[in-house]
């Protein structure tokens, strides 16, 4: 059964319910409903937003565009920079009840270096997820649709921590599987998928893309059946562990997800609805029989 706590990375985790990155701001949250937030979040581990060495005040608006099934975003990372991440969201981070996953992302394999040699040796941070799929910034996806790119990042980051890596790629890629497979050759501990897909909507009355951004990464159910095949193909191709992510919004798409080899499943853009509806999905999950 699924409520049963679940080994990932070394870690033991109460269940198999996490967060996408960037989908779910525990620190906003507490300002609004008070610190008990904090230390009750419905995930049994919690990506951070993604962090960059530098500020960055993200792409300009508009950023969100609602899809019939879904919606799209080009937020372009916003986020306040490694230092001042570390300094002002760590401590708070840290009072969490469960593993704090930090998800990072570099425009160049140096900055993925600052990144991880800061960040990989912190008793408060339990494994790293490279972000090397973000359709939203310039050279966003450039590592993460290449596998030899992707293994040579993911060998120099291996040299530079003992930290668990996961590596989440993109499908906006000809063949995600063998950027998975060339990331655990090179020594990743577990790869996350999917990422948005890129899409573009126009404005009805400029006719003229509506984004700030141009384009955007679509999630929600509208790409549930993309992130199915696309863990399906990545699953039967490594032996590392999955974290599956693509428009789940009940306990039977986690199930799906799990079914296809995940072990992992992150809730992304029903956050958004719901804050609540890991909670749900959970419950839902573990009343479902699985594949044995
Ligand atoms: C963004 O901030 O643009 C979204 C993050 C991502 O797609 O990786």
């Amino acid at each position: 059964m699924t409520g049963n706590p679940v080994r990932f990375c070394g870690l033991q985790l109460e269940h198999r319910i996490i967060n996408a990155s960037g989908t779910f701001d525990p620190i906003a949250a507490s300002r609004a409903f008070g610190n008990d937030v904090i230390t009750s979040l419905p995930f049994s581990a919690f990506v951070s937003k993604t962090v960059t060495v530098e500020p960055r005040q993200g792409n300009p608006p508009p950023r969100l565009w609602e899809l019939p099934s879904g919606m799209m975003n080009s937020i372009g990372l916003p986020n306040k920079g490694l230092v001042r991440w570390v300094e002002e969201d760590l401590p708070i981070l840290s009072r969490m009840k469960i593993p704090l996953i930090a998800n990072v992302m570099g425009f160049e394999r140096d900055q993925f270096s600052t990144l991880v040699e800061a960040l990989g040796g912190k008793a408060e941070i339990s494994a790293l997820e490279l972000n090397v799929s973000c359709p939203n910034v310039e050279t966003g996806t450039i590592i993460g649709s290449d596998p030899f790119e992707c293994g040579q990042l993911v060998s120099a980051m291996r040299l530079l921590t003992d930290s668990p890596l996961i590596v989440k790629i993109t499908p906006n890629a000809s063949d995600p599987a063998a950027v998975a497979i060339s990331a655990e050759a090179a020594g990743a501990d577990a790869i996350s998928l999917i990422n948005t897909v890129r899409g573009l909507a126009l404005d009805p009355v400029s006719r003229r893309p509506w984004l700030g951004g141009r384009t955007g990464g679509i999630s929600g159910p509208a790409i549930r059946a993309a992130s199915l095949a696309q863990v399906d193909a990545v699953c039967s191709q490594v032996k590392i562990p999955v974290i599956a992510m693509g428009g789940v919004s009940s306990g039977k798409d986690a199930a799906d997800l799990i079914d296809c080899g995940a072990t992992l499943v992150a809730v992304g853009t029903e956050n958004f609805r719901d804050p609540m509806a890991a909670e749900r999905i959970r419950t839902e999950l573990e009343s479902i029989s699985l594949v044995p």
